[in-house]
C-alpha cells in the first residue's frame, strides 16, 4: 500500500456541468488502476465545500452518478507536516491530514477547467493532471482561444465580441456591430460557457436582441458568430513526447435539434448518433489531426485536450470551433471513446494521464525560484 501514488480525484465544482462531472468521476474511479493508485474522492458541491467521500461506498454502490454525501468530511488543501501537500479535516472528523501526491480533476466549466483550480493546486504546490493556468485560462475564454488558434494560421469561422458594458450603454451600437459583415444565421455564445448552455441560432435579426440578453445573463463577453453549414468533427489529444492526435470523430445531431445543443447533448438519449473514426477521407482525417495537435500547442494545452471542429459542407475547409481542456469522461464520453479507437483502452489513458502530471510536477520544482548572483 505504501508504495502506491496517492491519486486525489476531484469532481463537481460550482459550474453548469457540475452533474456531468459527477457521472466523468465516476467513470474514472471505476478505471483508475488501484494496483498502482490509492485513490481518494474529493467532490466540491455546489456551495464550494470540499469534502472526503468514502471509496468504498462508492465501490459498492456503482452508481454512474457519484452521490454528494452531507456528512461525508470537509477537507481543504494545505501543506503537510513534511512540506508535501496534503488533505487537511476542516473540522474534528478523525479523518487525515494525508499527503497526497497529485490531483485528477474531474471538473468541467468555469471555475474548475479556466485555470482558477489549477491556480489553487500550483499555490498547493501539487502535481495536478491537465492543462496549467494560462492554456486552462486562454482554452475557457472562447474568443481568446480563437485569436490564438488564427495567429497559428488555423482557420476559425468569422465572429464578433460583445461586451456587457458597452451592450447596456449602447444597445443599438451593439447590435449593429454584431451584424456588421456577418449573414443569418448566426450563433450568439457566451464567451466562457460550455454544454451549449445560453447558446442560440438566431435566424432573424429581430431574435438578435433577445438571444443577446439572455446570453449576457451567463458572461459579460458574448460572441456572435458566423453559422455554418458544417459537419461536427473532434479529435482527442494525449502528450507526450509529441502529442498524438486520436482518430476523429463526427457527432450528427439529431435533425429535429436545431444544433447541438443542451437538450440535445444531455437530455435526449437520441440527441446526436456519433460516427467513430468520422467518415472522412483519408487526407481530410490527416489534416484534421495535425490541426487538433497544433491548436494543442498553439494554446500550450498540458496532457490532454478534446479539439472541436467544423467541417464545412461547402468549402470543403476545417474551422477551429472550440478546445476543451478537461473533457468529459462519461462511459460514453468522446475524449475517452476516440483514444480506446486509437489504441488507448481508458484504464491506461488514466495512467499516462497521471505520470504526465508527476513528470511535470517534477520538472517544474527542479527550476530555479531564486536568482543568485
Ligand atoms: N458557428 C457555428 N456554426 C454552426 N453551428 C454552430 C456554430 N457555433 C456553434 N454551433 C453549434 O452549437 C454547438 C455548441 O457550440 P460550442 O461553440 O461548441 O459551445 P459549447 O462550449 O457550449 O459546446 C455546436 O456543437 C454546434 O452544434
Ligand atoms: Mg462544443
Amino acid at each position: 500500500m505504501a508504495d502506491k501514488i496517492r491519486v486525489v480525484v476531484l469532481y463537481g465544482g460550482r459550474s453548469g456541468e457540475h452533474e456531468v462531472s459527477l457521472k466523468s468521476a465516476a467513470s474514472v474511479l471505476r478505471h483508475l488502476d488501484r494496483s498502482r493508485f490509492e485513490v481518494i474522492p474529493v467532490s466540491i458541491d455546489k456551495a464550494g465545500r470540499w469534502q472526503w467521500n468514502d471509496l468504498h461506498a462508492i465501490d459498492r454502490a456503482q452508481a454512474a452518478s457519484l452521490p454528494i454525501l452531507p456528512d461525508a468530511p470537509e477537507m481543504r488543501l494545505a501543506r503537510g507536516p513534511d512540506g508535501r501537500c496534503a488533505l487537511v479535516p476542516i473540522s474534528q472528523s478523525g479523518a487525515g491530514p494525508l499527503d497526497i501526491d497529485v490531483v485528477f480533476p474531474v471538473l468541467h466549466g468555469p471555475l474548475c477547467e479556466d485555470g482558477a483550480v489549477q491556480g489553487l493546486l500550483e499555490l498547493a504546490e501539487v502535481a495536478y493532471v491537465g492543462s496549467g493556468v494560462l492554456a486552462s485560462a486562454v482554452s475557457m475564454d472562447k474568443d481568446v482561444a480563437k485569436r490564438l488558434a488564427e495567429f497559428a494560421g488555423i482557420p476559425v469561422a468569422p465572429y464578433r465580441v460583445l461586451t456587457r458594458k458597452a451592450f447596456v450603454r449602447d444597445r443599438a451600437a451593439s447590435v449593429a456591430k454584431a451584424t456588421e459583415g456577418l449573414a443569418l444565421p448566426v450563433f450568439v455564445k457566451p464567451c466562457n460557457m460550455g454544454s451549449s448552455v445560453g447558446i442560440h441560432k438566431v435566424k432573424t435579426w429581430e431574435a438578435l436582441g433577445a438571444a443577446l440578453d439572455d446570453a449576457f445573463r451567463y458572461d459579460v463577453k458574448v460572441l456572435v458568430e458566423q453559422g455554418i453549414d458544417a459537419r461536427e468533427i473532434e479529435v482527442a489529444v494525449l502528450d507526450g513526447e509529441t502529442p498524438f492526435a486520436s482518430i476523429a470523430s463526427e457527432l450528427n445531431p439529431n435533425a429535429h435539434h436545431e444544433f447541438y445543443s443542451y437538450e440535445a447533448k444531455y437530455l435526449d438519449p437520441d440527441g446526436a448518433r456519433v460516427d467513430l473514426p468520422a467518415k472522412l477521407d483519408a487526407a481530410q482525417m490527416a489534416r484534421v489531426r495535425m490541426l487538433a495537435v497544433q491548436v494543442f500547442a498553439a494554446l500550450e494545452c498540458s496532457d490532454l485536450a478534446r479539439v472541436d471542429f467544423f467541417l464545412d459542407r461547402h468549402s470543403g475547409e476545417f474551422c477551429f470551433n472550440e478546445i476543451n481542456t478537461l473533457p468529459g469522461f462519461t462511459s460514453i464520453s468522446m475524449y475517452p471513446k476516440m483514444m480506446e479507437a486509437s489504441g488507448v483502452p481508458y484504464g491506461e489513458l488514466l495512467t499516462r494521464l497521471v505520470n504526465l502530471a508527476l513528470d511535470r510536477h517534477l520538472q517544474r520544482r527542479s527550476l530555479e525560484r531564486t536568482y543568485a548572483s
